[in-house]
C-alpha cells in the first residue's frame, strides 16, 4: 500500500481523468467522483444527490459485531462507519483477516446507490492493541514521562502505520484528557496533569496524520477533571461531573482542543460539566452540550471536522421516559447539540428510524443534518477514501515490525522515572547476583495494561514481546538471576532484589478506585483497584527488601501508588508505568544501557488523603513533585 499522509493524500483519480476516453467518462462521471474538483464542490454535489436516508446513514456508526454476520446491513442502513470496540476482533486475529474484514464491509458500503465509502474506526491508544502481534507502546502516562514530543510523534506514526496496514484509516486517539485525579480508571490514557504537557504531546496527532490515519481528540472536554464520587452508575469518578468555572475549564480542559493542526475528529466525553459561577447543581452532559460542542468547539475554536459520539453516549442523556435507548428525545438532543456521527454499536437501525422521524417532524432542522453530513463527507474526501476505499495486505509486515519494536523499547526506556536511588544502586552491574520477584516481573499482560487484545486487557501471556524479566536476561546475560514471583524461594544475603509490583489491567470505570470489579475478567485482574499496593505486593517487597543486600522496586501501574510507609526499605524506586510489549526497555535503564531521564507526568502523593493533588495547588506537599525524576549518566 502506498504510504499516504492525510496532509498530502495523492489520488489516482487524477490520472484516470487524463487517460484517453476520459472525456466520455468525464461527461457521465458525477462531479463528486472527480478528484480534480475542489473538495467543497464535491461535497456540495454529493450532498445534493443524497436522500434523507443517505444522509442519516452517514451519521450512523455500528459496531462490527452487529454487521459481521450480515454485511448487507451496511448497505441497507447506508452506514457511514463501522467500528471495532475494545477486543472486537476478526477470527483469526491476524493482519490479513483485518484487511479482509474491512474490505468486505467496504464492498457493502459501496453497494449503496451513491457508493459512499464507509470509514472504519478503532481504538489504537498505545499501538494497535486489538491486533495480536502488533507493537504495544507505553500508555500515554509513560509517554508523558518522556517529555519527548518528537518521540511521541514517532510512536503514534508507527501506530498509524500498523493501523493502516490492517486496512483501517481512523483511530479513536489520542486521548488529550488532562488527568487531575489518579483515582480515575483512565488516568493512564492521559499524558499528565498539566495541560501544557498534554498540549506538547499533541505530536501524537501529527504522528497519526503522517501515518495516514485520521486522529480523534477525546474526550471533549473535562473527562479527566471530574469530581470523585460523581461517576456514572457504579463508577466512582469515570463519566462523572466536572465541577469548575468557565475560566478553569478553559485553562485546563479546553487547552488541548485549541490550535490543533490538520485533519481530525473529536469525541465528546461521557462526563458532565457544572459551572461554579452559575451555582453548582445543574450539570450538563457533554453529549447534550450545545454551548460547548456547537458554540465553543465548532464556533469559537473553529473546528471543521466532524464530532463522533462516544459508545452509546446519547443513551445517557436525561430522559424520564421508559422507552428503550436511545429515545427520540436523546437522539434529538444529541444531534441538535452538534454531534455529527453517532456510535450506536447495536442500535444503528433504531437511531436511524428515530432521527428520520425527528427530522420529518421538524424537531431536527435539515440544516443541522446537512452540517453533520457535510463535515463527514469533507473528511472522507480529504483523506482520500473515495479514491482509495479498499486496503491491501502490502504493508502488513509493518505490524509488530522490528523497527517499531525498537522504537517502543526506546520509548519504554525514556518513560522510566527514577524516584529513589540510595548509594547509587542503579545502574546495576551486568554480572550482578539478582533475586527477581513480584507479580509484574514476568507478566506481559500486566505490563501492557488495558486496551490490549481485550477492552480490559488481560494478565498473563497476552501478546508477543519481552517481559521485564526476559529483558533483564537479554540485557545482562551474565547476571546470576533467581526468579521467584511470590518470593517463596530463599533470598541470598548477597542478592540484589529486583521487585516488580503494581497493578493488573483495567479500562475506563473498571479502573476507578473504589469502582466496580470486572466480573468477566480472570484472576488476578478481579481485584478492587487502589492507590496503594495490593497486600501480596506489599508482602513481597517486605520479604525481599528485608533479606537482600539491597533492593530496587519497580511499580508497573497506570498511576502512582502510595508507598510512603515502605519507602525506607527500598534502596531504589522506579515508576515504570505501563510499558507495553517491549519490557527490555526497562532493563536498558536498570543496567545503564540507557540513562534514566524520565520525569513525573503526575504528582506522586505522600498519602491517599492528599488526592486529588496537582502542581499549582495551594497546599502541595506530595512525596514526589510533578516533574521529579533522578537522572543517571549513560
Ligand atoms: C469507549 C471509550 C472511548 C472509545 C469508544 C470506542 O467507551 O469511552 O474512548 O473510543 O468507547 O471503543
Amino acid at each position: 500500500m502506498n504510504r499516504r499522509t492525510l496532509a498530502g493524500v495523492t489520488t489516482c483519480a487524477t490520472v484516470v481523468a487524463l487517460l484517453p476516453g476520459a472525456a466520455a467518462t468525464a461527461a457521465t462521471t458525477p462531479l463528486y467522483r472527480d478528484a480534480r474538483q475542489p473538495v467543497e464542490k464535491r461535497v456540495t454535489d454529493l450532498l445534493g444527490r443524497m436522500s434523507l436516508a443517505d444522509k442519516i446513514g452517514q451519521m450512523t456508526q455500528a459496531e462490527r459485531g452487529a454487521v459481521a454476520a450480515d454485511p448487507s446491513l451496511i448497505t441497507r442502513w447506508r452506514l457511514g462507519s463501522v467500528l471495532s470496540g475494545g477486543g472486537s476482533v476478526p477470527t483469526p486475529n491476524t493482519p490479513e483477516a483485518w484487511v479482509a474484514m474491512v474490505n468486505e464491509f467496504q464492498r457493502a458500503a459501496l453497494a449503496t446507490p451513491l457508493g459512499i465509502p464507509m470509514i472504519y474506526g478503532i481504538d489504537a491508544v498505545h499501538g494497535h492493541g486489538n491486533v495480536y502481534g502488533a507493537t504495544v507502546f507505553p500508555h500515554n502516562v509513560g509517554l508523558g514521562a518522556t517529555r519527548d514530543p518528537r518521540l511521541v510523534g514517532q510512536v503514534y506514526r508507527a501506530t498509524a502505520e500498523e493501523v493502516r496496514a490492517t486496512g483501517i484509516p481512523w483511530d479513536f486517539a489520542p486521548c488529550v484528557c488532562v488527568s487531575r485525579d489518579e483515582r480515575w480508571g483512565r488516568s493512564y490514557e492521559s499524558f499528565g496533569e498539566d495541560p501544557d504537557l498534554v498540549v506538547r504531546m499533541r505530536t501524537a496527532v501529527t504522528g497519526l496524520q503522517r501515518g495516514g490515519v485520521l486522529p480523534t481528540l477525546k474526550h471533549y472536554a473535562g473527562d479527566g477533571d471530574t469530581e470523585y464520587g460523581t461517576g456514572s452508575g457504579d463508577y466512582t469518578i469515570d463519566q462523572g461531573i466536572t465541577v469548575t468555572s468557565r475560566r478553569d475549564f478553559d485553562r485546563i480542559d479546553l487547552a488541548p482542543y485549541r490550535g490543533v493542526p490538520g485533519l481530525y475528529a473529536v469525541m465528546p466525553s461521557f462526563s458532565s460539566v457544572d459551572w461554579t459561577e452559575d451555582g453548582v447543581g445543574n450539570p450538563t452532559k457533554m453529549h447534550g452540550n450545545r454551548e460547548l460542542i456547537t458554540g465553543t468547539l465548532k464556533g469559537r475554536l473553529g473546528f471543521q471536522g466532524f464530532v463522533i459520539s462516544d459508545w452509546e453516549g446519547i443513551h445517557q442523556l436525561p430522559d424520564t421516559s421508559t422507552d428503550p435507548r436511545p429515545t427520540a428525545a436523546q437522539v434529538r438532543d444529541g444531534v441538535n447539540a452538534g454531534t455529527d456521527m453517532f456510535m450506536e454499536p447495536n442500535t444503528a437501525a433504531r437511531f436511524e428510524e428515530l432521527l428520520t422521524a425527528e427530522v420529518q417532524a421538524g424537531r431536527v432542522p435539515m440544516s443541522r443534518i446537512d452540517d453533520a453530513v457535510r463535515r463527514i463527507l469533507r473528511t472522507k474526501f480529504q483523506i482520500g477514501l473515495f479514491e482509495h476505499p479498499y486496503a491491501t495486505t502490502a504493508a502488513i509486515d509493518q505490524v509488530g515490525s522490528a523497527a517499531h519494536r525498537a522504537l517502543a523499547r526506546q520509548a519504554v526506556a525514556e518513560s522510566q522515572v527514577l524516584l529513589k536511588n540510595s548509594h547509587h544502586l542503579l545502574p546495576l552491574k551486568k554480572n550482578a547476583k539478582l533475586y527477581v520477584a513480584g507479580r509484574n516481573a514476568d507478566d506481559i499482560g500486566n505490563q501492557a495494561g488495558g486496551w490490549t487484545i481485550d477492552w480490559q486487557g488481560r494478565s498473563g501471556d497476552a501478546i508477543p514481546g519481552t517481559t521485564i524479566l526476559a529483558g533483564i536476561k537479554q540485557v545482562a546475560p551474565h547476571a546470576r538471576v533467581t526468579y521467584s514471583k511470590d518470593a517463596s524461594a530463599p533470598v541470598g544475603k548477597d542478592d540484589i532484589g529486583v521487585v516488580v509490583v503494581g497493578e493488573t489491567p483495567y479500562a475506563e470505570g473498571f479502573g476507578d478506585v473504589g469502582g466496580p470489579v470486572c466480573s468477566w475478567c480472570t484472576e488476578p485482574q478481579h481485584e478492587p483497584k487502589s492507590l496503594t499496593l495490593q497486600p501480596g505486593d506489599r508482602a513481597v517487597v517486605d520479604k525481599v527488601c528485608a533479606a537482600a543486600a539491597a533492593c530496587v522496586v519497580l511499580i508497573v501501574s497506570g498511576r502512582p501508588q502510595v508507598i510512603t510507609d515502605q519507602l525506607a526499605e527500598m534502596d531504589a524506586l522506579v515508576a515504570s508505568w505501563l510499558p507495553g510489549s517491549e519490557g527490555a526497555g526497562v532493563a536498558d535503564v536498570l543496567f545503564g544501557r540507557e540513562p534514566f531521564t524520565g520525569r513525573l507526568p503526575v504528582t506522586w502523593p505522600r498519602s491517599t488523603d492528599q488526592v486529588p493533588i496537582n502542581i499549582g495547588d495551594k497546599t502541595y506537599k506530595p512525596l514526589y513533585l510533578y516533574g521529579y525524576g533522578l537522572h543517571t549518566r549513560h
